[in-house]
């Protein structure tokens, strides 16, 4: 029988440099969507899931993304006094969500040595892992890692999120080598290989991996063999790829906006998004994309 997906890894842990200066003293993953961290986004679409424990990889300058989901004694203690009980509730319910754990990568050594120091935490048991980079909103449908998670509970090995990009951007992800669609759901495609980054003529397909993996415990020892790129990092594509010889490994397309927050333009069209589904502020944003519409049509 299959084992249950219930532990999800989000790898945080990383330098952030495209979004320097900001993310000198400040977390990327802590940069707001609206009102809310971007990675209180992926804690949520892993709850969301059916994820009962999450490991979050930081790095040492990355204390208030701990402090994000820890009890605010003094915040709290205000709220309550000023009688703002749902703003209390709203800051009491982020600790609350979900069993979350902390763990140090002493180096940015990549997003595959991100992964190797959660291997205690993970066990003998398959894992979701989500990156806090990738945020994928699908509202009324599955979230993006648990489309994923049906998938790992339809074949049985390790799933890879895909959605197609356009040629231009290829050359930012790791794009796969499809083998076969599976018969019963051509959402699923069997992969031969996986390319990281590469450019347009030489990309196997237009399908990006994009930030939502479920991993078996067998990736730790390809991890372990796996020797760092020429930026000093340990690619987790690469350990796939070598796992690849030996174990069937899925693609799983899923369904959802995804939003690149690591590119800044991408990065700005999240917070408008946001801004225009929130009661708050669709008014006044609606109309001042209006106005600036009409500006720009002008030109
Ligand atoms: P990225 O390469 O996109 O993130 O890694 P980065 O290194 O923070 O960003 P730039 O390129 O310098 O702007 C993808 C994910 O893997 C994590 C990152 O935090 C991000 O969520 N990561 C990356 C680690 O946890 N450790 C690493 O050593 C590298």
């Amino acid at each position: 029988m299959n084992k249950i997906v219930k532990k999800a890894i989000i790898p945080a842990a990383g330098l952030g440099t495209r979004f320097l200066p900001a993310t000198k003293a400040l977390p990327k993953e802590m940069l707001p969507i609206l009102d809310k961290p971007s990675i209180q986004f992926i804690v949520e679409e892993a709850v969301a899931s059916g994820i009962e424990e999450i490991l979050i990889v930081v790095s040492s300058n990355k204390n208030s993304i701990i402090d994000h989901f820890d009890y605010s004694f003094e915040l709290e203690e205000r709220l309550k006094q000023k009688k703002k009980m749902n703003e209390f509730k709203q800051i009491r319910k982020i600790a609350d969500m979900v069993n979350i754990q902390f763990v140090r990568q002493k180096e940015p050594l990549g997003l595959g040595h991100a992964i190797l120091c959660a291997q205690s935490f993970v066990g003998d048991e398959p894992f979701a892992v989500l990156l806090g980079d990738d945020i994928v909103m699908n509202e009324g449908g599955e979230p993006a890692v648990k489309q994923c998670i049906d998938a790992f509970n339809k074949t049985n090995s390790t799933v890879l999120g895909v959605q197609k990009v356009s040629d231009d951007v290829v050359h930012k992800y790791g794009v796969i080598d499809i083998d076969a669609k599976l018969q019963s759901d051509k959402s699923i495609f069997k992969i031969k290989g996986a390319v990281e980054k590469p450019s347009k003529e030489e990309a196997p397909s237009n399908y990006a991996i994009l930030g939502r993996y479920i991993l078996k415990p067998t990736i730790f020892a390809e991890l372990k063999k796996t020797k760092v790129d020429i930026r000093g990092e340990i690619e987790l594509t690469n350990a796939i790829m070598a796992l690849i010889k030996h174990e069937s490994v899925y693609a799983k397309e899923f369904i959802g906006r995804r939003y690149d927050i690591g590119s800044k333009s991408d990065y700005a069209i999240s917070i408008i998004d946001e801004a225009l589904k929130n009661p708050e502020t669709k008014e006044e944003v609606s109309k001042y994309i209006i106005k600036v519409s009409k500006e720009l049509g002008k030109k």
